[in-house]
């Protein structure tokens, strides 16, 4: 893959992943009672947020030198949290696992989206102004890591450190997996499109051939017509 397009990918991933990250947030502070944890959940969605539109300046500002035919394949439309699987179909992380998961989830994942922005970090450069806004997302990522450390600790004291290695492990795995399905997508997509435009060039073929006459209605007695008629 060429250098710019990979650049797009990146950008284009990163974004989906924080947009989720905002709208879990959002669903978490819906659902919780406490107002204190409501207004932990609200700024994280808040940071979220600001990181999504961050990654989006950032690809916006790739795609626009890219050519129409690569930037038209990174354009976002909110579906694709779904079909990328970075929202489940079957709901929010709140609403379908354990208070505990789902903390441990957070976790985790703040430590691993830390990591993965040093990667992103090398690309753009650390001292660039690009760079110096994702050492600030990065730094907003070790807090909300924190900050649900912090939680852990106060409502699950009794939790081995070994046990959130495990679901370090898992997250990771997680994240692997939804690559691969990203990627098998992407195949059955290649795969399935020239079968797509076929089948679309042989319908239009065989209409082009129909003779329409037979389907005008005008002076015509419908009853007369057979119930077999696709008239
Ligand atoms: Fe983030
Ligand atoms: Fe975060």
């Amino acid at each position: 893959m060429k250098k710019s397009k990979e650049e797009l990918l990146v950008f284009y991933e990163t974004a989906h992943a924080e947009l989720a990250s905002a709208l879990e947030m959002l669903a978490a502070c819906k659902a919780t009672v406490s107002p204190k944890q409501a207004f932990g959940y609200f700024m994280h969605a808040k940071d979220e947020y600001n990181h999504a539109i961050s990654f989006f300046n950032m690809l916006s500002k790739r795609g626009k030198r890219a050519s129409i035919k690569t930037a038209r394949d990174f354009r976002f439309t909110p579906p694709s949290l779904i079909t990328k699987g970075y929202i489940s179909n079957k709901g929010f992380l709140i609403d379908t696992m354990k208070l505990k998961d789902f903390i441990a989830f957070v976790y985790t994942n703040e430590l691993l989206a830390k990591s993965s922005f040093e990667n992103i970090l090398n690309l753009v450069g650390r001292f660039t102004e690009e760079g110096q806004r994702i050492t600030s997302i990065m730094t907003d990522e070790l807090r909300h890591h924190g900050m649900a450390k912090k939680h852990f600790l106060n409502y699950y004291p009794a939790l081995q450190p070994w046990q959130l290695m495990i679901y370090r492990i898992k997250e990771t795995l997680n994240n692997k997996g939804r690559k691969i399905y990203d990627a098998n997508l992407k195949f059955l997509d290649r795969l399935l499109t020239p079968l797509y435009r076929a089948l679309a060039y042989l319908a239009g073929t065989m209409a082009k051939k129909l003779n329409l006459n037979e389907f005008k209605r005008k002076d015509k007695n419908l009853m007369n017509i057979s119930s077999n008629s696709i008239l």
